[in-house]
């Protein structure tokens, strides 16, 4: 791929074959398990056999989300999967694992659950505090510490290349989930990182219809390894969802750009009104990780948060509105709020909520948005 090109063709491009006559602009999903053999033996001369290990859909997914990240990439059924992956590509009993406390709570869930069972050391740290960490000599005897920036759902931005830096010398990996961000708005592969993790089910998909997740990396022994743990786990997406994700990730740079857009204008409307309090987005003049995501980060997407009064202002401004619905996740083309508290997991007041910004028009985002929170006042 041109590496001039900008952000929009590069979302449609990203992965694509030289052009041949009489072929569709974008190859066909494959549906197919298990391949044709014939008389040869199982994979000869790369020839595809069972899609849990190969299909050619998966390969043009991932040619694609590689691009983008500046890696090679594997996909996997979902994010969690991938971030499974991400860990246990690489930890093992003894080893010593440092995750985000202040994180997606499900990653928290699978250690306390799952990895600590199989005697992974786990120590959590939050976003705010991981450099000084790092760069304290807290990562010394660390086998991977997991980077979530901007983190979900507090938006706290952490400094990737310091991080690697300080890892470097203790030989510890690092792995970022770039899922707020998008491959688009962070790159860190090259800030250091030997992992880039995503929910794609985000974002880059965008259209709230699957589930999929990746890990990107520029080291082939790593590589080898995570593509063992999901041919062995069979955490591989199948040639549907590998289609769509493709499909749905071409318009990720002008998904973006109404996200951004509305979360600018949103995030305003938010700060102005006298019953929100700690309204946070990682791009707005004055907010905590403003500097850091302005010097790190190569755009801003439409992820906010904030805080009202309770759960029963939670449900009132939702009641309220026609244009924000109560959903979960987030980067899809809908605009949605979700109250943290009622899934347990995440350390944050009954009030709190994380908006996600959609692709609606802006006036009209702002409009129902404003009356529903005049509602409230
Ligand atoms: C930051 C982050 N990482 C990982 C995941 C897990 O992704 P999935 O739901 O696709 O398994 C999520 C889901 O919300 C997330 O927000």
């Amino acid at each position: 791929m041109n590496p001039t090109w900008g952000d929009g063709t590069r979302s449609v491009r990203a992965g694509e074959a030289d052009p041949v006559p009489g072929a569709p602009l974008r190859p066909s999903p494959v549906f197919a398990a298990p391949f044709h053999l014939g008389d040869q033996p199982p994979r000869a001369a790369g020839a595809d056999a069972y899609a849990r290990t190969e299909h050619p859909t998966l390969r043009d997914f991932e040619g694609a989300v590689g691009e983008l990240d500046g890696g090679r990439c594997l996909s996997f059924a979902t994010g969690m999967a991938a971030l499974t992956a991400a860990v246990l590509a690489c930890a093992g009993t003894g080893d010593r694992v440092v995750l985000p406390s202040d994180g997606y709570y499900t990653t928290r869930l699978l250690a306390a659950q799952e990895l600590e069972r199989f005697g992974i050391v786990v120590q959590y740290v939050s976003t705010p505090d991981i450099e000084a960490f790092a760069t304290g000599g807290g990562l010394d005897g660390v086998r991977l510490v997991l980077l979530e920036t901007p983190s979900n759902p507090q938006l706290d931005v952490c400094d990737i290349a310091a991080v690697t830096r300080a890892a470097r010398a203790t030989g510890t990996l690092v792995a970022v989930d770039n899922t707020t961000a998008t491959p688009l708005g962070q790159r860190p592969l090259a800030l250091g990182a030997a992992m880039t993790v995503g929910s794609d089910t985000k974002a880059l998909t965008g259209h709230s219809d699957l589930l999929l997740g990746h890990v990107s990396t520029t080291d082939d022994e790593l590589y080898a390894r995570l593509q063992g743990w999901r041919n062995h786990s069979g955490s591989t997406p199948g040639p549907f969802e590998a289609w769509l994700g493709h499909r749905s990730m071409s318009t990720l740079d002008l998904r973006l750009a109404r996200q951004a857009a509305n979360a600018a204008a949103v995030a305003e409307l938010l700060a102005a009104s006298p019953v929100v309090t700690g309204v946070r987005w990682p791009w707005r003049a004055g907010d905590p990780s403003s500097a850091l995501a302005a010097r790190q980060m190569l755009r801003p997407n439409g992820v906010v948060s904030a805080e009202l009064a309770d759960e029963a202002a939670v449900a009132r401004l939702l009641a309220t509105s026609r244009l924000w619905t109560a959903a979960t996740s987030f980067g899809g083309v809908h605009s949605t709020i979700d109250r943290r508290a009622q899934w347990g997991g995440d350390a944050v007041a009954p009030g709190f909520v994380r908006l996600s910004c959609g692709i609606e028009d802006t006036a009209d985002l702002v409009e129902d948005l404003s009356a529903a929170l005049a509602a409230l006042s």
